[in-house]
């Protein structure tokens, strides 16, 4: 007995300190920021209200045929009069950070001129309430919802100005109290899907020409405002942008695989993120696109380059690259085969490895200072159950394996800050509508009631634990 009193515990002991290290292994840094993100016009309602004036969004939501069940956003969440409640609802959570978006159009109605003060004022009572509550504010400057007055949209130069001046504006409102910025949110989705294949707002199909020159437009109002904030923001507040690069995962995990990770990343993203890092367009975007190439006037890359203080991702699915020096790039992009596993959103394939691969691939490109994921989540089968609860299983499963691999971006010192998940709760879902729901708190949009699913239940834990179990 006495043998067995003292071999038992040692044992024991011991397979304790394995778990526990095991268990360590799966932690995230101390001061990992943990937040919820969602955007002015997918959550805020009050469309017509205080003087916010029209935008693309409006415009398209409205016109029948372009948004699933003729859904729009002039009501969508009422965040804009239920703020405080969702607040409450980050605070129940835990976490210590919230990413939004402000409508440029309640600042600037018509997109420039004369400030609209009411805007301004809800924009200070929302940081003010974050505030209070314990929560870090991070700000997009645009989430796609353009003001309808500007001429021309993203097709006009004109409009990367007045983003410009609408940045500064903010900057100089805000940055007493918010100390870090995104300037755009996801450059395709504004330029290519609103002007080339025309998706979303405004919906137009131009050209290949006239779309690389609104390509040209987003980049170019990215280096204006980074420009604007650091002219007018207060010392120590953060730039940097909220973008969706195409990403990838080696087909294997090999030296050659995972180069031609790296350059399919850099060539595929040439028309935004790498002309964003390397204040160039490459030869080789030049080339193709041919008498197509962007108008560059003087001086537009070395503001399109500016340095940043972070860069956030936006993380929802990616493709497999395998090395190929049978072509001239040197790798192949596969397309996704069979039944490969995806959520209800039709583009969203389930690839949780890329969030690791694609922030490994831009540290290695460009050794961005911080990084940051803006947005992870998915649309998932949502059903209420007799509880009133969503058992939103799927989504577990999803955000439980993403995080896998954003854990080991932060394992393997990849300077990744912070992860935000998309969405906070249930809202417009853009072209899809109310159609496909994003959120880990379920929206009623009748009564306008949030009930957390499941996923808010585990997400929860995470941040409690600040390690996956
Ligand atoms: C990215 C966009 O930024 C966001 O607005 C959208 O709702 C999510 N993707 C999900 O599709």
């Amino acid at each position: 007995a006495a043998a067995l009193g003292t071999t038992l515990p040692a044992t024991a002991g011991a397979q304790t300190a394995a778990a526990a290290s095991a268990a360590g292994n799966l932690s995230f840094p101390p001061d990992f920021l943990w937040g919820c993100a969602t955007a002015s016009y997918q959550i805020e309602g009050a469309a017509k209200e205080d003087g916010r004036g029209p935008t693309v969004w409006d415009i398209f939501s409205h016109t029948p045929g372009k948004v699933a069940n003729g859904d729009t956003g002039d009501v969508a969440c009422d965040s804009y009069h239920r703020y405080p409640e969702d607040i409450a609802l980050l605070k129940a959570l835990g976490v210590k950070a919230y990413r939004f978006s402000i409508a440029w159009s309640r600042i600037f109605p018509e997109g420039r001129g004369k400030p609209n003060q009411k805007g301004v004022d809800y924009y200070n009572r929302l940081v003010d309430a974050l505030l209070a509550a314990g929560i870090t504010p991070h700000v997009t400057l645009f989430h796609w919802d353009l003001p309808a007055a500007l001429p021309g949209g993203w097709q006009n130069r004109d409009t990367a100005y007045a983003f410009g001046d609408y940045a500064a504006f903010m900057a100089g409102r805000l940055s007493d109290r918010v100390k870090q910025f995104m300037t755009v949110n996801e450059l395709l989705c504004f330029t290519d899907l609103g002007y080339l294949t025309g998706g979303k707002a405004p919906g137009l199909k131009l050209p290949q020409k006239d779309a690389n020159q609104v390509r040209h437009h987003g980049v170019l109002a990215h280096g204006l405002g980074v420009q604007a904030i650091r002219a007018n923001a207060k010392a120590g507040t953060r730039v940097g942008l909220a973008e969706n690069p195409s990403i990838y995962v080696p087909a294997v995990e090999t030296p050659d695989h995972i180069e031609a990770v790296k350059k399919a990343t850099r060539d595929t993203n040439a028309m935004f993120l790498t002309a964003i890092m390397e204040g160039r367009y490459l030869d080789s975007y030049l080339t193709a696109q041919g008498k197509d190439a962007p108008k560059v006037q003087e001086g537009d890359m070395k503001l399109i380059g500016a340095p940043l203080d972070f860069l956030s991702i936006n993380v929802y699915t990616g493709k497999m690259v395998r090395a190929d020096v049978s072509k001239p790039e040197g790798y192949a992009i596969l397309p996704m085969t069979g039944e490969a596993p995806r959520m209800p959103s039709k583009w969203l394939y389930v690839t949780p490895e890329v969030i690791y691969w694609g922030l490994r691939a831009i540290s290695e490109l460009w050794k961005p200072k911080a990084l940051y994921i803006s947005e992870n989540g998915c649309s998932a089968d949502d059903k209420v159950s007799d509880d009133g609860k969503v058992y939103d299983t799927d989504r577990v499963m999803y955000l439980r394996n993403y995080m896998t691999h954003l854990q080991r971006a932060a394992r393997e010192g990849l300077p990744i800050k912070g992860y935000f998940v998309w969405s906070l709760m249930d809202n417009f879902e853009w072209e899809d509508g109310y159609t496909k729901l994003v959120g880990i708190h379920h929206v009623d949009f009748k009564t306008q009631k949030r009930t957390p699913k499941l996923s808010a239940d585990w997400y929860r834990e995470l941040v409690r634990t600040n390690r996956l179990v």
